[in-house]
């Protein structure tokens, strides 16, 4: 049931104290991707959320780069397609691109410009949300194609640091709280 799959998640979530950098509590999911019944267990919390919360769905957007590892698998399940949002610079052909701050650092959000067509509905999903800047940079991506931004979706929320409130507009879902 779904207690035993949050159960088995929460046992394959590591903790490294002062990484990549000094006060910063690193959460690694490295375990997850190692235990296929774990893997399994994650991608089915994520496809029950959405069959219950989101009848109509279009496309998953991942991002980069844990984003990658689990919005394939749940588009896969939905029958879907996956898109990606990558840090500048990796994605070739015309791209629209949003910066933002890190928890400990500055990036760039891209994507290629055909990816979303205007109005179709999207669900965003990244292994953990943080300040929230991540997610908040690919939905600006999102309204500036025009898409339908149903929700966003993670692994993992650092509560102390207030992503969803960054997020405000959008539901955001997680497994797992700290
Ligand atoms: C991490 C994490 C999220 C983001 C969350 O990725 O995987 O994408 O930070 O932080 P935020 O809510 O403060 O934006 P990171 O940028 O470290 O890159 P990586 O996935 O390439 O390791
Ligand atoms: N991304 C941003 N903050 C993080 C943290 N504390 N652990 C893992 N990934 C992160």
């Amino acid at each position: 049931d779904s207690l035993s799959k949050l159960q088995l998640l929460q046992r394959h979530i590591r903790t490294f104290p002062d990484f990549p950098k000094k006060g910063i509590l690193f959460r690694d999911i490295c375990p997850i991707l190692k235990d296929p019944a774990t893997l399994t267990a994650v991608t089915d919390l994520f496809e029950e959320h959405v069959r219950k919360n989101y009848k109509e769905v279009d496309l998953i957007i991942g991002l980069d780069a844990r984003g990658f590892l689990f919005g394939p698998l749940l588009a896969q399940r939905l029958g879907i397609g996956f898109v990606l949002v990558r840090k500048k610079g990796k994605l070739p052909g015309p791209t629209l691109s949003v910066a933002y701050d890190l928890e400990y650092g500055k990036a760039e959000a891209e994507i290629q410009e055909d990816a979303v067509a205007p109005g179709q509905k999207v669900l965003l999903i990244d292994d953990l949300l943080a300040t929230g800047g991540t997610l908040y940079a690919a939905c600006e991506l999102m309204r500036k194609q025009q898409a339908e931004v149903l929700g966003c979706m993670v692994i993992i929320e650092l509560k102390e640091l207030n992503g969803i409130d960054r997020l405000k507009q959008h539901s955001v879902f997680s497994l797992v709280q700290y």
